[in-house]
Order: structure tokens, then sequence, then C-alpha cells
């Protein structure tokens, strides 16, 4: 994958930070965009020597030309697009939620249109958010998207429509990811991010509140990362969507396998009663068809995998706990 370079928008969040780890380690040339240049996440997975073989560009994405400008000063020919405001940023600012998700993934397409040809295919982060309300446990197929009950559902389904849009008009390809719970180190804003950040609190041993109960379809970022690269790099034509699933189980399995690992946290971490108002479990049948299968980290592994790192973390006294407060 040497001669390969990837453009990945929202690099410094939490999952493009895995999407980096994993890109670098595999030899490809990576350029990281987003607005805010503070690498914190990088370092929590990696150390500075790897992180410097990454460029930096910092850049607002709602710009019209700053994403074409970094797809043709770094030779870019795969572009992994993360760059997002979450929920509760959505909610509060509907404007602004809809300037960076939905203007912003406009900003991609464009950049990728006017690249003559050497960006094949964008791949872009929607999410299990474009489903409105299902039956408990019942698994969803991608055509069931539809009343959603956020704003930022409805950027995210106004981006994959966006998407065909650009295949129909300008030939431009893509593959658009539905996640849902993501869990994993760096994991730490929106309200899915509690049961990780429960895993934080577990080790440093105070009481924490996860805010939603009932069943959701966990996934390990590690996993997470992995299809966003297979999908950036597989001969795929056309507009697609795809659900991305983990392990379906309720949220209070999560705190059974924390307490087996942090048997001094048991009875520090509650579940609150109501669950998501989003489907537990995202049918991912489509995306193992096209992809030839992605990899399933089971939730133990994941728990365990990310409690060993936040455990590291803390005896390098580098355990950012300030998120458990939000
Ligand atoms: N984490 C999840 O469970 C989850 C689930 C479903 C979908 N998603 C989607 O996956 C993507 C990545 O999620 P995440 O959890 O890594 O999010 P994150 O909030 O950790 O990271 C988002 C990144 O985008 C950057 N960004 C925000 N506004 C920007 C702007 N105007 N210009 C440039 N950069 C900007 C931020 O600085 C941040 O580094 C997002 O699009 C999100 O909506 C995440």
């Amino acid at each position: 994958m040497s001669q390969e370079n990837f453009l990945v928008t929202g690099a410094h969040g939490f999952i493009g930070a895995w999407v980096v780890k994993r890109l670098l380690a595999e030899g490809a040339g990576v350029t990281i965009f987003d607005q805010s240049a503070n690498p914190q996440r990088l370092r929590l997975i990696m150390d500075d020597d790897e992180i410097a073989r990454a460029k930096f560009v910092e850049a607002d994405i709602t710009d019209s030309d700053t994403v074409s400008h970094a797809v043709e000063q770094n030779n870019i020919n795969h572009i992994i697009h993360l760059a997002g405001v979450q929920v509760p940023i959505c909610r509060a600012n509907p404007r602004h939620g809809a300037m960076v998700n939905v203007i912003g993934t406009i900003n991609v397409f464009e950049a990728a249109k006017n690249s003559g040809g050497q960006i094949k295919k964008v791949v872009y982060a929607s999410s299990a958010a474009v489903f409105g309300e299902a039956e408990d446990g019942q698994a969803v197929s991608e055509g069931e998207a539809g009343a959603m009950t956020t704003h930022y559902g409805a950027f995210k389904r106004c981006n994959e429509d966006n998407a065909r849009v650009y295949f129909l008009d300008n030939g431009i390809s893509s593959i658009g990811l539905r996640p849902l719970t993501v869990y994993g180190t760096g994991r730490d804003f929106g309200m899915t991010s509690d049961p990780t950040k429960a895993m934080k609190a577990a080790i440093v041993g105070r009481p924490f509140h996860i805010r939603f109960g009932g069943k959701t379809d966990f996934l390990y970022v590690a996993d997470c990362a992995d299809a966003f690269i297979r999908s950036a790099t597989v001969n795929l034509q056309g507009a697609h969507v795809f659900n991305l699933h983990g392990e379906t189980v309720p949220v209070a399995d999560v705190v059974t396998e924390i307490e087996k690992w942090v048997p001094a946290a048991k009875g520090l971490i509650t579940v609150a009663a109501d669950g998501i108002k989003m489907p537990s479990h995202l049918d991912d049948s489509a995306i193992n068809a096209a992809l030839g299968g992605v990899p399933h980290t089971p939730l133990a592994q994941g728990v365990k995998e990310t409690i060993d790192r936040f455990t590291l973390l803390q005896s390098e006294n580098r355990l950012d706990i300030s998120d458990l407060d939000q």
C-alpha cells in the first residue's frame, strides 16, 4: 500500500486516530485534515515517532476549497471522511451541524469531482442515527432507514442521498458506513461514549452512571477503522451505504465485563433503564458480502484491550479523566 496517499478528515477525532494508526502501520501516506491541531487522541494509541509520519493540514471543512487544496498538495488518491459534529452539537445548533456535517461532506465530494479522476471513491462516516426506533433486538437492514429522531441523523441521511447523486451526475463512487455505539480508547464525547467512560471510571475507582440501558450494537474501534480502510481500497463502483455491526448485548453486559477485569469497581457503575432511540442490532450481511468479510472483535476482548490501554496510560500519568464530568 506504500504508494497510496490517504486524506483522513477528522483524524484528530476518536475513530480517525485509529484509522491513522492502521494506515501508518501498513505503510500508507497519511494526511490528517482537522480543524483541531490537538493530536491528543493519536497520542493515546501511538508514539510521537509514528505520529510524525503523518502530514497535518489544519483547516475547516466548511471552507469550500480547503479539501481540494489538501488533495492537490498531497497527491491524495483516497479520502476517508470522518470530520463531523455529534448529536448534542447538532441538537444545540442545527445550523452549525448542517454546515459541518452536510456542507462539509459536499466539500469532500466536490474535491473528488475536481481531482481529475485522481480520487475514484469517497468513503464517509454515516451513522445508525439514520434509523428511527426499532423493535428491541430486531436486526435492521440498510433499506429500513428513515423516521430519524435527531437532526444529526437527518444530516447523515442527507449525505447518503447526496453521495448517490454525485455518482449519478459525476460518476464518483462512494461507501458510507453506519456505525452505532463505537467504543475504545479515545472515545470521550456523546451519549454513546458512556460505556467507554465507565471503563475509565472503573480504573480510577470513581462511580459512573451510564445514561442509557437496554441493548445496543457495540463496535470495537479497531474493527470500525478497519472497515473504513477496507472500504477505501476495495474495487467497488457505485454509491453504497453499509451498516456496521459488532455485538448486540445489554449495556449491563459491558459492566459485567468491566467488573471482571477491575473487580474493585464492583457496584460503582450503574446503568439507566431506558435505551437509546435507535435499533439495537444492525444487519451487516451487505458489507460482509461486498468486502468479503470484516473483522469482529468479541466484546470481551475489546473491553479488555481498552481497560489494558487505560491502565497503561494511568501508570504513565497520562489518563485524562476530564471527560468523566461531562
Ligand atoms: N463514535 C461513534 O460511535 C460514531 C457512531 C456513528 C457515526 N460516527 C461518525 O463517525 C465520524 C467520526 O466520529 P468520532 O467519534 O471519531 O468523532 P469525533 O468527534 O471524535 O471526531 C470528529 C473530528 O472532526 C473534527 N471536526 C469537527 N468539525 C470540523 C470542521 N468544521 N472542520 C474540520 N474538522 C472538524 C473534530 O476536530 C474531530 O477531530 C463522525 O462523522 C461521526 O458522526 C461516530
